[in-house]
C-alpha cells in the first residue's frame, strides 16, 4: 500500500494516562512560563471564544468557566479572547464577525471555541446564512476536514420521547464517534463561498448545468466527493479507533462506512477509498452501510458501532438522530479537526426560542472542551490535557449519576449555569485531588 495511507495523524499519539505526570515540569510549542500559582512551570493555551448567536452566548460563558477551572488547579493557563460574530452580530454591525477574526483564528490562537450559529432572519444578500463565515468559513478555509462527534450515553440520561421521559437506549451501550466529512460534499459550494467571504477572495459558484427532463427553475447543489478528501477522514476514524475499547457491545474496534454507494458515484468512491486505507489497519474490523439502512441500525442496534465515518450531508443529518440516542442536541458536543486547526462547538445551534433563559444545557459545551483538551494535549503530546480532559468526562457522568440537577430537556428545571456551576466544581475537586 502506497504512503500516503499511512501519513502521520494527531490521533496515533496515543498517550499513557498518568496523574502523577501533573506535577512535572511541562514543555509545551513555544509559550512555556515559569513561576505559576500551583507549580514550577505554567504553559499557556491561547484559545479564541466564538460565542456567536442565541444559546450559544450562554453554553459559551459555561465552557469558558471549565477553562478558567482548569486555570486555577492547574499549571495550565488560558488566554481566552472573546470575539463577537454570528447573525444577529451581522444585523447589528453589517460584517460577519470583526475583520481580521479568520486571520486571528488561523494563525494565533492555539484552538477555537465557537457556541452556535443562526439568527431568525439573519441571511446575506445572496441568500447564504448570515454567521457562515463563521462556521462554514472556518471549516474550509482551515481545511477542517473531520466533523468528529461521539455519541455517548451517560448514566442518568432519560429519552424525552411523546413528552415523556423513559429511558429507552441502556447506558454503555451507545458509545460512538461519528466522523463527518467537513469540507466537501453535498456543503461543497457554500464553504467555499464562505471561506471566500472569510478570505476576501471572489465568491465561488458552481458551473451552470442543465438538466435533460427539467424545466423551468432548477437549482442544485453539486457534490464533489474526491479521494483525497475521503482517504484522509477515514484514516482519521481508524486512528481515533485505535484510542477507544471498540464497540460496546462485543469490544471489537470496528469502523464502519456509511453512504449510499448503490446510487451515487460520489459514494463509490468514498467505499473504494475507505477500502484502500483500511487495508492498513488489519486488526481493525470494516463494516459497510447505507445511509438509510444505518437510520435503522443505530437506534436498534447502537453497540455494533464503534467508529463510522460518513460524507457530508448524510453525517450532518446521522449525527442529529444519534444525538437523540445520547438525551438529545443538548449533549452532543463536536469537534471540527483539521491537520492544524481545530475548532469545537456543541452541535445543537442557536436555539433561538430558548435564548436568553439561561435554561439549555451547557454539557454539549462542556464536553466539546473535553475534546478540545484531548486535541490539544494528542497535538503538543500534553499528556496532562488529555488526562484534565478525561477528569471533566467524570464530572459530567458524576453530576448526571447524582440526577438532581438536569435542565429542561432531560426532565428537570436546573438552570444552564447552575449545572455549569456544578460541573466545574465537581472538576476543581478532582483537580485539587490530583
Ligand atoms: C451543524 C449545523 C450546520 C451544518 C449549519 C448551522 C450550517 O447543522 O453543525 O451540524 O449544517 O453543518
Ligand atoms: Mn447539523
Amino acid at each position: 500500500m502506497e504512503d500516503r495511507y499511512t501519513a502521520r495523524n494527531i490521533w496515533l499519539y496515543s498517550i499513557p494516562l498518568d496523574n502523577n505526570l501533573f506535577h512535572q515540569p511541562i514543555v509545551t510549542q513555544g509559550r512555556v512560563h515559569v513561576g505559576a500559582t500551583n507549580g514550577p512551570v505554567m504553559s499557556d493555551h491561547r484559545i479564541a471564544i466564538l460565542p456567536g448567536d442565541g444559546t450559544g452566548r450562554e453554553v459559551a460563558v459555561e465552557a469558558q468557566r471549565i477553562l478558567e477551572t482548569i486555570e486555577a488547579h492547574t499549571n495550565h493557563g488560558f488566554e481566552q479572547n472573546v470575539i463577537s460574530c454570528g447573525g444577529q452580530h451581522y444585523l447589528e454591525t453589517g460584517e460577519e464577525w470583526p475583520e481580521g477574526s479568520f486571520e486571528y483564528c488561523r494563525d494565533d490562537v492555539d484552538a477555537i471555541f465557537l457556541g452556535a450559529i443562526g439568527h431568525p432572519g439573519a441571511t446575506l444578500p445572496n441568500g447564504d446564512l448570515a454567521g457562515g463565515s463563521v462556521i462554514l468559513g472556518m471549516r474550509s478555509g482551515l481545511d477542517l476536514y473531520a466533523n468528529v462527534r461521539p455519541i455517548k450515553l451517560y448514566e442518568g440520561v432519560p429519552h424525552k420521547v411523546h413528552g415523556k421521559f423513559t429511558q429507552i437506549w441502556e447506558p454503555g451501550m451507545v458509545d460512538m464517534t461519528i466522523l463527518r466529512e467537513n469540507t466537501e460534499g453535498l456543503y461543497h459550494s457554500l464553504l467555499r463561498r464562505c471561506a471566500d467571504r472569510a478570505l476576501g477572495r471572489d465568491l465561488y459558484e458552481p458551473p451552470e448545468m442543465t438538466f435533460p427532463g427539467l424545466e423551468g427553475e432548477v437549482a442544485y447543489d453539486p457534490r464533489p466527493i474526491s479521494e483525497k478528501g475521503t482517504e484522509r477522514l477515514v484514516r482519521m476514524g481508524f486512528d481515533i479507533a485505535e484510542t477507544r475499547n471498540g464497540a460496546p457491545g462485543d469490544g471489537v474496534k470496528r469502523v464502519s462506512c456509511i453512504d449510499k454507494s448503490n446510487v451515487t458515484r460520489g459514494c463509490q468512491l468514498f467505499r473504494r477509498t475507505f477500502d484502500k486505507v483500511a487495508a492498513n489497519y488489519p486488526g481493525t474490523e470494516c463494516d459497510y452501510g447505507y445511509i438509510d439502512a444505518f437510520m435503522q441500525w443505530i437506534t436498534r442496534n447502537p453497540e455494533h458501532y464503534d467508529v463510522v465515518v460518513s460524507s457530508n450531508l448524510f453525517g450532518d443529518i446521522a449525527t442529529d438522530l444519534g444525538a437523540v440516542l445520547q438525551g438529545g442536541m443538548g449533549m452532543a458536543a463536536s469537534g471540527n479537526i483539521g491537520d492544524e486547526h481545530a475548532f469545537f462547538e456543541p452541535v445543537h445551534g442557536s436555539a433561538p426560542k430558548h435564548a436568553g433563559l439561561n435554561k439549555v444545557n451547557p454539557i454539549a459545551s462542556i464536553n466539546s472542551i473535553q475534546l478540545m483538551l484531548e486535541w490539544l494535549g494528542r497535538r503538543n503530546g500534553i499528556d496532562e490535557l488529555v488526562s484534565i480532559a478525561g477528569l471533566i468526562d467524570d464530572s459530567v457522568a458524576e453530576h448526571l449519576r447524582n440526577g438532581n440537577a438536569l435542565t429542561y430537556d432531560l426532565g428537570g428545571d436546573a438552570s444552564c449555569s447552575f449545572v455549569g456551576e456544578s460541573i466545574a466544581n465537581r472538576l476543581a475537586t478532582k483537580l485539587s485531588e490530583l
